[in-house]
């Protein structure tokens, strides 16, 4: 079963099969000759948070692909409440041919995985978000031309986008800097696992306090909300903290020239970025934000790929 639950449990061919089948699909969808790789095929999208990118994006993926998205709001689910995740895991199985979930614990999509017979994609969790690390790859991919010896700089909070940057640049050569306050660094058992992958690819991670030195020579410079979705009673301490992280003017002058700035979105102008960076030459944040669409079709066609061979 090819679960896609973090950018870790694959290697770093799978990375880049998944980025190349993105892009190929990507430009046939563009050309006007995409085949209906999914042909009849269900998503089951299961959501314990709000969401637009990821459920307008896979809801659309599924469509242009020939199958369709059913999406599962948080109240008719309710993961772990009505009933166990282990028997929505194995009904919701009987139905749809991949499950995508958006959860709080990252445990909730392990415990899916653990109990579904079809692919589970982990459409966000606390720990992480590899589709989202997917589409900034494939971002970084178009504007950039590659990985090896370019240069993100991450500021801001070490949390679930931060985690998957840091996976996906170990597992494709990219050099990854990140600068997070004090106390809200990533997790140490993450930075360790990433230094393993990085072993295997010549990725060189690095990890400062200061967000100036951390932005210096980037060529891509990325950032995410100081509060994620469920710590918002977090949010007023956090504003005292992290303004110095914010993306703005000070850090694109430290920058190469051609830095791109990147934001998973939803973002908050005026806080971690300001319009005028979000808004500027630099800002690739809706290139981004569309590639959502591109990678999740790459996601999609890998995890079924074994089915469509039957
Ligand atoms: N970036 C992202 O996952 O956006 P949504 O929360 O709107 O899905
Ligand atoms: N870190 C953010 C990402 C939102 C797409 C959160 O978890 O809320």
């Amino acid at each position: 079963m090819k679960h896609f639950l973090s950018l870790a449990h694959l290697t770093p061919a799978e990375m880049q099969h998944i980025l190349d089948l993105s892009l190929s699909i990507k430009q046939e969808w563009k050309a006007g000759n995409a085949p209906p790789y999914l042909k009849n095929k269900v998503l089951g999208m299961i959501f314990q948070k709000p969401s637009l990118r990821t459920r307008v994006s896979f809801d659309v993926a599924m469509l242009q692909l020939g199958g369709n998205g059913l999406y599962l709001s948080p109240n008719e689910i309710q993961l772990g409440k009505r009933e166990s995740t282990a028997d929505v895991a194995r009904v919701i199985s009987r139905y749809v041919d991949v499950i995508m979930a958006r959860v709080f614990a990252h445990a909730d999509v392990v415990e899916l995985a653990k109990y579904a017979t079809v692919p589970v994609i982990n459409g966000l969790s606390d720990y992480s978000h590899p589709c989202q690390g997917m589409a900034d790859f494939l971002t970084i991919l178009e504007h950039k031309g590659g990985f090896q010896g370019k240069k993100l700089t991450y500021l801001g909070d070490g949390n679930n986008v931060a985690t998957s940057l840091l996976l996906g640049a170990a597992l494709l050569g990219m050099n990854f800097t990140i600068a997070a306050p004090r106390g809200y660094e990533v997790h140490p058992a993450t930075w360790a696992l990433g230094q393993q992958l990085a072993a295997q690819t010549g990725a060189h991670l690095a990890a400062t306090y200061d967000p100036l030195a951390a932005a210096a020579d980037a060529d891509v410079l990325y950032t995410d909300t100081w509060t994620s979705m469920g710590q918002e009673e977090e949010s007023e301490q956090r504003r005292k903290i992290f303004p110095p992280y914010r993306v703005d003017e000070s850090k694109l002058r430290c920058a190469k020239p051609d830095v791109i700035v990147m934001h998973c979105l939803p973002a908050h102008r005026g806080e971690e970025i300001t319009d005028a960076v979000a808004d500027g030459p630099h800002s690739a944040l809706f290139d981004q934000a569309e590639n959502r669409l591109h990678a999740q079709k790459g996601i999609l066609v890998w995890a079924l790929e074994a089915e469509n061979c039957k």
